[in-house]
């Protein structure tokens, strides 16, 4: 059964809160967010189900809004994931090499995830950082100015991690 822990159940009681009694629509994405990140990384139907159950809105109402943000994962994600920009000041810096270098080192194509469960490539639209183009979000940070070293170090950086 689908349920948020204690602590998250609190933090969306907290957030639903600070809309007025029948809006509570309006928290739609922080709540969605923290479904995100406790139940895997990814929106089943059945969260999407539960999060309009809290909000006390149709599960549609849901489903148009994780559907419409890519920041959303509807299917199962790695441990991490690459959020590569592929829009234009992005791609004039070279995303679609840097985007094809991590499929070759990875042996994944976009939207895949590699067999050890630890990476999944997810090309994106515009993420607000165009000044560091090229650039990727990987969970709460942004990497910037990326290079094919760059992403090198990335990746063994997150391999070393992921033993940890
Ligand atoms: Fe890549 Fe804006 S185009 S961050």
């Amino acid at each position: 059964m689908v349920q948020f822990s204690e602590e998250k159940l609190n933090k969306v009681k907290e957030i639903m809160a600070r809309y007025p009694e029948g809006k509570q629509k309006s928290a739609v994405i922080p709540v969605l967010h923290i479904a995100q990140e406790e139940f895997d990384g990814w929106l089943d139907v059945s969260v999407m189900d539960y999060v309009a159950e809290l909000l006390n809105i149709t599960p549609i109402e849901v489903y148009e809004v994780a559907t419409f943000y890519t920041m959303f994962n509807l299917k199962p994600v790695g441990k991490y994931v690459l959020e590569v920009c592929q829009t234009g000041p992005c791609m004039l810096n070279g995303s679609d090499g840097i985007i094809q270098y991590i499929k070759d080192k990875l042996g994944i194509q976009a939207g895949e995830t590699t067999p050890d469960g630890l990476f999944t490539l997810k090309p994106a639209e515009c993420l607000g950082a165009c000044g560091y183009a090229p650039m990727m979000q990987l969970g709460k940070t942004y990497r910037e100015f990326l290079t094919k070293e760059k992403i090198d170090e990335i990746i063994d950086e997150l391999r070393a991690a992921a033993k940890n």
